[in-house]
């Protein structure tokens, strides 16, 4: 191959460049070799972990990454969580950005999850649960899932799903609390089971009185407590958000309250319910 000077100058120029770049770099720490070859300031902000002056010196950028807290009006202290990731030693919590002062959130609707009568917990036979039961689909009733006192006395079973008491057919935790307000002064019911692919009765019978069923929602949980089940929908559909209502007495359990977030701003996760049951909502 026969190469004439003016290629052989301009290569030799090219090579120089490239030497110097590499000599450049070389000098830079990890970090800042991210900020060079990165070619928006935005993704250099959001590559950033530890301090990054290009990022700290331009609170609009912090926009870019946390679409969340409105750079411009949020305190700079909270600006620099938002921004580094970690509180800076003795950094004031800024009180905008707490919930602590939630009242607690209840759905005068939430879905009924629990009842209890004479012994016997039941649960709404959700197809969730049929699907892990192996239960026939169509099968409507409630799930026992407890049987203590009279009701263990009477013979039912846990896994059995009610489906009516003294004929009355019991499909939902209201008809269940329906069907007991009619007999409580009653002495005996006939329970209606499904189990094991047959329909039996047993006879629950009281010393004084059945009484009428009790029901409860899901328990009361903090706003942020992680699902311990699969997604079932809005958590306020079920549960009533607070700090108040449960407890858990396991340190592990212990989840801080969400942040603060400005009206308008779309929701990072999946619908959890009306926002305003977890956040504080800053007009
Ligand atoms: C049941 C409680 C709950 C509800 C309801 C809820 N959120 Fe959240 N949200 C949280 C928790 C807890 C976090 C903290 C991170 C996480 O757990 O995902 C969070 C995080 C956020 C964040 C990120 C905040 C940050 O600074 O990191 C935004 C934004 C947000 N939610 C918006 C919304 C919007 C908008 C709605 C209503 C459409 C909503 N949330 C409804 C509990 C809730
Ligand atoms: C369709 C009703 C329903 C919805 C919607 C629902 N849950 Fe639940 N959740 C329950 C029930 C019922 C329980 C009790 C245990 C069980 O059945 O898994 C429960 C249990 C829990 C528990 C354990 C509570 C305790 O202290 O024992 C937590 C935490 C929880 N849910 C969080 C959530 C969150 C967060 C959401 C929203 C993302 C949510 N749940 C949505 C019904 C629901």
């Amino acid at each position: 191959m026969k190469l004439d000077p003016v290629s052989l100058v301009a290569a030799g120029l090219l090579l120089l460049m490239a030497l110097v770049i590499v000599a450049l770099f070389s000098g830079l720490s990890p970090e800042q070799r991210l900020v060079a070859t990165t070619a928006t300031p935005s993704a250099t902000g959001s590559l950033m972990s530890g301090q990054s002056l290009s990022v700290t010196a331009s609170p609009g950028l912090a926009g870019s990454t946390r679409p969340v807290v409105d750079p411009v009006r949020v305190p700079t202290s909270a600006a620099a969580f938002a921004v580094q990731g970690s509180f800076p030693a003795n950094a004031e919590i800024p009180p905008v950005s707490r919930s602590d002062t939630l009242k607690p959130f209840m759905n005068p609707k939430a879905r009924l999850a629990e009842g209890h009568w004479k012994g016997l917990e039941a649960l709404p036979l959700s197809v969730e649960l049929k699907k892990k039961l192996r239960l026939p689909m169509e099968l409507e009733g409630l799930l026992v899932d407890e049987v203590t006192l009279n009701a263990a006395a009477a013979g039912l079973l846990a896994g059995d799903v009610i489906l009516a008491v003294n004929s009355q057919r019991i499909r939902t935790l209201e008809e269940l609390k329906a069907a007991t307000l009619r007999i409580q002064l009653a002495k005996s019911a006939t329970i209606t089971v499904y189990r094991a692919g047959k329909v039996q009765n047993f006879l629950l019978v009281a010393k004084n009185s059945l009484g009428q069923a009790q029901v409860e929602t899901a328990p009361m949980i903090l706003p942020g407590e992680i699902m311990p089940h699969p997604y079932r929908g809005p958590c306020t559909q079920c549960h009533a958000i607070g700090t108040t209502g449960h407890i858990v007495p396991d340190p592990d359990g212990i989840v801080l309250p969400p942040p603060a977030i400005r009206a308008g701003t779309p929701a990072p996760h999946k619908d959890r319910g009306p926002c305003q049951a977890c956040h504080q909502i800053i007009q």
